[in-house]
């Protein structure tokens, strides 16, 4: 069986996000170091994208590197460096071809430079891009974006550019760098942890949260398939009750 017959290709998420979590769990399972699992992750992030764009997915956000992450040991860290730009370099003509744009959140400034320079001309190259969009949140943590989103639009109102009490959630909203991407209707975390850990905290105020055991390096096209079910499967109310949302 094709789990894409399970699911119904009219009613999918226009944006989905991942916790990728569990390459190093997985890694060890089977005796190896931890950055085997990462490489093993990012086998998963291709298929991810790929069937992605075979279901009509938008937009993927995938949390790949936190701010709260650069607390791992150094050659851990180090290693996730060289391997985002090992996967940028490798996979950035496919993604092309393919028509995936490439998109940031996080502070890639405070990336090293190698990183940057790579995840810079990316995402120069496919910005014209239109079939689906990756956004790679690296070096992120929402408090921060929510932090300088507040920075921003105190200066606003400070100057004389907005006044305080015409400022409303769309305004807020655009100041943050997600601005112009849809919230996401799915979030997907793996490995069994049921936590956001400081991921898109305003963007998810009304995504429906899947949680699997699955480990990152497995979560494949089956995976995916699965969860968009299971989301296809939840009644979302927004604050409604049941018999308003048939009605619709
Ligand atoms: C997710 O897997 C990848 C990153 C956070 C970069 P982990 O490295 O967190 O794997 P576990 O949670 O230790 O198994
Ligand atoms: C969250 O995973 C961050 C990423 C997936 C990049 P972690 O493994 O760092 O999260 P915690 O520490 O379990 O909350
Ligand atoms: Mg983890």
């Amino acid at each position: 069986m094709d789990y894409k017959d399970t699911i119904d290709l009219q009613n999918i998420p226009q944006h989905v996000a991942f916790i990728m979590d569990g390459n190093g769990r997985w890694a060890k399972k089977q005796g190896q170091h931890r950055l085997f699992g990462h490489a093993a992750g990012v086998e998963s992030v291709k298929e991810v994208i790929k069937t992605a764009r075979e279901i009509g997915i938008s937009f993927l956000t995938m949390y790949a590197f936190s701010t709260e992450n650069w607390s791992r040991p150094s050659e851990e860290v180090e290693g996730l460096m060289n391997l985002l730009v090992e996967a940028i370099t490798n996979e950035v003509d496919e993604m092309h071809q393919n028509g995936v744009r490439l998109l940031t959140i996080g502070d890639i400034k405070g990336l090293p430079g190698n990183c940057y320079d790579s995840l810079m001309a990316a995402m120069e190259r496919t910005k014209d891009n239109q079939n689906l969009t990756l956004v790679l949140a690296l070096n992120y943590s929402a408090r921060q974006e929510i932090l300088e989103a507040a920075k921003k639009l105190t200066e606003l109102v400070q100057d004389g550019s907005k006044s305080l009490d015409q400022i409303q959630e769309q305004d807020f909203a655009q100041l943050l760098q997600t601005k112009d991407i849809p919230d996401p209707e799915l979030l997907i975390r793996t490995s069994g942890e049921c936590r956001i850990s400081n991921f898109l905290l305003w963007q998810l105020s009304y995504t429906e949260l899947y949680f699997t055991e699955t480990h990152w390096p497995d979560f494949r096209r089956d995976a995916l398939l699965e969860a968009i079910c299971a989301y296809q499967k939840r009644e979302r109310r927004f604050g409604m009750v049941s018999e308003q949302i048939k009605k619709a």
